[in-house]
């Protein structure tokens, strides 16, 4: 099974989601690529389709109380969200999220039955100073470690390097492919599991006939693509002759 992510970030305002829902809603896909889309939170009621899943880009720490501004686990579950983005780098530097929060929302999401996608990558200034592996082992290790065992094989993870979002530029695609296997094996050596590593940053319909030949990659996530539903099924169909 493929991953097709679609992360819309802060973008269109109601009317033009209700266009957006219906045009995704009748997207022509096959059943080897999931796609998921992930809608900003109070548009979540409008995405309620079986041609697609539904991801939230983000859930709180706390469960039901008086947090004002929060999105529970609990309440998006509610909403037919079955996958959460997690511990995104635009969460990291924007909101200061820590290793800790983001700890709490993954055991939230389990909780309440919703499959975190979590976020790793090196800035610019690490992978100038060759810090990439380094970097990411630390974020594999230290959170799957605090997600209880069993739990743990239901985790999506995503390497997008920082500076590869929304710029343009993505790893050469022998890097890439070093890169992501790094991860499964640092996942497989640390705790015995083969979980689906996903790409993101700057996937667009330039380079996704490369992308989607390197096929280490079990997904990739769109964030300025996913913006037109014409580009998502062109990606989606080349994707899929490749796999
Ligand atoms: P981008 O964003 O495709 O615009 O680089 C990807 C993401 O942030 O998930």
């Amino acid at each position: 099974m493929k991953y097709l992510i679609c992360n819309l970030k802060a973008n269109k305002k109601k009317d033009e989601l209700i266009k957006y829902e219906k045009e995704l809603s009748s997207i022509n896909k096959s059943s080897n690529i999931e796609l998921i889309v992930c809608p900003s939170t109070p548009f979540l009621f409008l995405f309620q389709n079986e041609n697609y899943e539904l991801g939230s880009q983000d859930l709180s720490k706390f469960n039901e109380g008086p947090y004002t501004g929060e999105n529970t686990a609990e309440q998006l579950s509610s909403l037919n969200v079955r996958y959460a983005l997690i511990g995104h780098s635009e969460r990291r530097i924007y909101f200061h999220e820590d290793e800790e929060t983001i700890i709490e929302k993954i055991k939230r999401a389990y909780h309440s039955h919703i499959r975190p996608i979590y976020f790793i990558g090196e800035t610019k200034e690490e992978k100038n100073n060759n810090q990439t592996y380094k970097t990411l082992e630390k974020q594999i290790a230290h959170i799957i470690n605090e997600v209880p065992d069993y739990k743990r094989e239901k985790m999506i993870l995503v390497y997008e390097p920082v500076w590869a979002i929304g710029t343009g530029e993505v790893p050469n695609y022998d890097e890439m492919s070093e890169t992501i296997m790094f991860i499964k094996k640092i996942v497989n050596a640390y705790y015995g599991l083969s979980l689906p590593v996903l790409y993101g940053g700057s996937v667009n319909e330039t380079n996704i006939e490369k992308l989607s030949s390197i096929q280490e990659i079990d997904g990739l996530i769109l964030g300025e693509s996913s913006k037109n539903v014409q580009i998502i099924q062109d990606i989606y169909n080349i994707y899929q002759k490749n796999i």
